[in-house]
């Protein structure tokens, strides 16, 4: 199948190994799949057309792996980078699948882990730069508690500060062209999280040291968890230039985290996201954190991801006519939309101009519609195809 929805590594999109090598294992059942194979995984999604594949260390080199067969693991995995022209514009850290990490990794209670933890995340920093990565995710999932009485939040707040601190001194001393970008969820694995949303971390990397190269990697799914509008949030993270990447996927409302393919689950969001990743600036890469079901065989997990791909440049095709359609650009005017543009001081003017003013109509501004049930009515005909 070929189309005009047909993904090309133009279109930037990548794919954790993590998401598509899923097997399925939940907290009340079994794997439903056989493992998946690195190199198996960057083939198949070059074939998809898709532009790059991202990693944890454990899901390339399993735990505890021993040096040569660390080496083994990587060598085959450059071999089908290569191969392919695939690339790795990000990589992480896992710092929650072993029990070591049951309290946190930068947080932990206990010392010794928190300094095991940065020795691990240190040594994938240095695969990560070998890679051509540019940018590190840090996802805190272990960094919580379940009770308040068993973490001091101020001081885990410091330690997260200084492991970051450490990390991007050393990043910037190696002279590596890494960025970090911390992703916010609200709870699960912990019953609740450090830096739970996007307001949360953009105030926390505010007091870090390398602030510069520290952003985000917001997911649709982990703010709707929270309750939270994922396209705000994402509009006030590219203002605050800290849009460093983004995991695409889908989630219906607060529940727990479904990580469904991009475009099941909120389709609003996933039209209103497109339309503003595509016209406000963010240039990285579109990834794809989701999990092919476990009631899917391997046929169905690359149709998953082919889908997640699809829908993203089916909803940029439609925002695209969404914005181009005369009627639209009519209604927005009407809802005074690009008015928000001009500064409410008039060039020159002083406060006191302001406090003189007297010749506003009260009333009549009072008494004036915004029409956006008409403009929010043209979104969705978009969005159903009958415009
Ligand atoms: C989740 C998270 C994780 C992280 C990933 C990066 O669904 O809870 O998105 O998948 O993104 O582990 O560290
Ligand atoms: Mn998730
Ligand atoms: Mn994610």
């Amino acid at each position: 199948m070929s189309d005009a929805y047909t993904p090309r590594p133009e279109d930037r999109f990548t794919f954790g190994l993590w998401t598509v090598g899923w097997t399925g294992v939940d907290p009340f059942g079994v794997a439903t799949r056989e493992p998946l194979d690195a190199v198996h995984a960057v083939e198949k999604l070059a074939e998809l057309g898709a532009h790059g594949i991202t990693f944890h260390d454990d899901d390339l080199i399993p735990f505890g792996s021993a040096d040569a067969e660390r080496d083994r693991r990587i060598a085959a995995f450059r071999k089908a980078l290569d191969a392919t022209g695939m690339k790795v514009p990000m990589v992480t850290t896992n710092l929650f699948t072993h029990p070591v990490f049951k309290d946190g990794a930068l947080t932990a209670n206990d010392r010794d882990v928190r300094r095991f933890a940065l020795r691990k995340v240190l040594r994938n920093i240095d695969l990560a730069a070998e890679l051509g990565a540019q940018t590190y995710v840090v996802w805190g999932g272990r960094e919580g508690a379940e009770s308040a009485a068993a973490k001091e939040v101020d001081m885990a707040l410091e330690r997260y500060k200084e492991g970051l601190n450490l990390l991007t001194s050393y990043v910037k001393d190696k002279g590596y062209d890494i960025r970090f970008a911390l992703e916010p969820k609200p709870n699960e694995p912990r019953g609740d999280i450090l830096l739970p949303t996007i307001g949360h971390a953009l105030a926390f990397i505010n007091e870090l040291q390398d602030s510069e190269i520290v952003g985000l990697n917001p997911e649709i799914g982990h703010e709707q968890m929270a309750g939270l509008n994922m396209v705000h949030g994402v509009a006030q993270a590219l203002w605050h230039g800290k849009l460093f990447h983004i995991d695409l996927n889908g989630q219906n409302g607060p529940r727990f985290d479904q990580d469904l393919r991009f475009g099941n689950g909120d389709v609003k969001t996933a039209f209103f996201l497109v339309d503003l990743l595509e016209r406000g600036g963010y240039r990285g890469p579109r990834h794809f954190d989701f999990k092919p079901p476990r009631t899917e065989d391997y046929s169905g997990v690359w149709e998953s991801a082919r889908g997640c791909m699809r829908n993203y440049l089916i909803l940029a095709e439609k925002a695209r006519a969404f914005r181009a359609d005369p009627e639209v650009v009519e209604a927005l005017r009407e809802s005074r939309v690009e008015e928000l543009r001009l500064p409410t001081l008039k060039r020159g003017e002083t406060v006191e101009d302001l406090r003189n003013e007297e010749d506003f109509d009260v009333d009549a501004a009072a008494a004036r519609g915004m029409h956006y049930e008409r403009l929010d009515q043209l979104a969705l005909e978009h969005l159903f195809g009958v415009r």
